[in-house]
């Protein structure tokens, strides 16, 4: 691809002169454009979108520092470098505060024009390249995606789990799911497996933990997604500490695009912390009856209250069915946040719990198979940035003197 190149300059024959100079000095280069005033020149930059813009510092209308600064807003993988009679420390310095990529001085020498445009483009290129196209991409940065909910037993742990094998189908190996109920864990049920180790066995070493030691203490599951459980036998809810849970989060973010992480049912200052680290909150209910209904909308405002944005916070309604005493619309009017997926009852959850084998493994074509797809979908798309969580104000009681 040839470097596009846009020379703005108010005298017709130093612009002549520029355009030779650029277009021979440079194979790879082609001038696309040629302006004689500031105006000019910002229109066409912005209409032809070059590579590089080379402006005289007196254009007339919009100065060439002006239009560089301007450009510099408006489209900043434009490079802008400006073209100077006399180059003096003063407009050098303008010049890089205005955002010039470099200061060239007339009469321009082709090899010093030869090198800058190889320095440019390589940067041009850098840009393309996949891993900078990647971080430009925020629906590929890692998530932590944590299930919760106001009530025992709505179907957390049945959701982490289909949703992570979802997600590994298109993603095997990048998928984590961490059990962090300390208690009555299930994840490790629902996956038939057996941890080697626990991350309360981990504990102690948790703040020095790195990439290689985390290993150890992961389940490769044979659906790509691989598991990490607090603990096989029940422990104090705050057995794993928030400075270990940063250090975990921060390494497993490090490996994994998802990280799915399966809470109790309660509002805990660990909960929490892991859910103010979070992306996305699922917070799962039923239309079972109207106390898990007005327990979820008190969890919900509680989240509010300690800072965890509400726009992170996505209601998932499980076991929908014709017979559910509670309508989707009443609670859709409870919330003011998105109702992210209706998952519908399956009686055959039941026996995929006790077989150890994720239902969307076994019927993935199914009404609740395809639900998971859609809500692996909808969060590949979304993406929050971690709130700014200010400590000890009048809200946020329940963090108050954990961290
Ligand atoms: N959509 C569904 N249709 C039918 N049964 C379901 C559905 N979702 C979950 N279940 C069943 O509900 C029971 C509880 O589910 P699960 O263990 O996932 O709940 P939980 O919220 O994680 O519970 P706990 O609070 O104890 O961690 C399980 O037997 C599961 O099979
Ligand atoms: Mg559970």
């Amino acid at each position: 691809m040839p470097i596009r190149v846009l020379v703005a300059e108010k005298d017709s024959k130093k612009r002549e002169n520029l355009r030779e100079i650029i277009a021979s000095c440079h194979a790879g280069c082609e001038v696309v454009g040629l302006a004689r005033d500031g105006h000019e020149a910002m229109q066409m930059t912005l209409q032809l979108l070059p590579d590089i813009v080379f402006g005289a510092y007196d254009l007339p209308g919009i100065s060439g520092l002006q239009t560089c600064e301007m450009l510099n807003a408006l489209a900043p993988d434009i490079m802008f470098v400006l073209v100077v009679d006399n180059k003096s420390p003063e407009r050098v310095e303008a010049a890089m505060r205005a955002g010039a990529r470099a200061v060239v001085c007339m009469p321009l020498q082709p090899r010093e024009i030869e090198y800058l445009i190889d320095d440019l483009a390589e940067i041009a290129k850098r840009r393309c390249s996949s891993e900078v196209l990647e971080w430009k991409d925020p629906s590929r940065f890692p998530k932590v995606i944590s299930v919760t909910a106001a009530k025992g037993g709505v179907g957390k742990t049945t959701i982490a789990v289909n949703l992570a094998v979802t997600l590994a189908r298109q993603h095997p190996k990048k998928v984590a799911v961490v059990d962090l109920y300390t208690q009555f864990g299930d994840v490790a049920t629902m996956f038939n497996v057996r941890p080697n180790h626990t991350l309360a066995e981990l504990a102690p070493q948790l703040s020095e933990i790195d990439q290689e030691l985390i290993k150890n203490y992961v389940s490769e599951h044979s659906s790509g997604v691989h598991i990490l459980v607090a603990s096989t036998e029940p422990l104090p809810l705050d057995f794993i500490t928030v400075e270990h849970l940063d250090s975990l989060l921060s390494v497993l973010k490090r490996i994994y695009r998802y990280v799915i992480i399966d809470l109790p049912p309660m509002l805990h200052p660990t909960s929490l912390h892991v859910l103010s680290y979070s992306n996305i909150v699922l917070l799962v209910a039923n239309l079972f009856d109207l106390t898990t209904a007005t327990d979820t909308k008190k969890y919900y405002d509680a989240l509010g209250n300690e800072h965890i944005a509400k726009e992170k916070v996505k209601i998932i309604l499980n076991r929908v069915s014709k017979v559910n005493r509670i309508q989707t619309a009443d609670i859709e009017a409870m919330f003011d946040c998105e109702i992210l997926a209706h998952v519908p009852n399956d009686g055959r959850l039941v026996s995929a719990v006790n077989q150890g084998i994720p239902l969307v493994m076994t019927d993935g074509d199914s009404a609740y198979g395809r639900s998971m797809e859609r809500l692996a979908g909808a969060i590949s798309g979304i993406f929050v940035q971690r709130p700014v969580t200010p400590e000890k104000t009048e809200k946020g009681k329940l963090l108050k003197g954990r961290r």
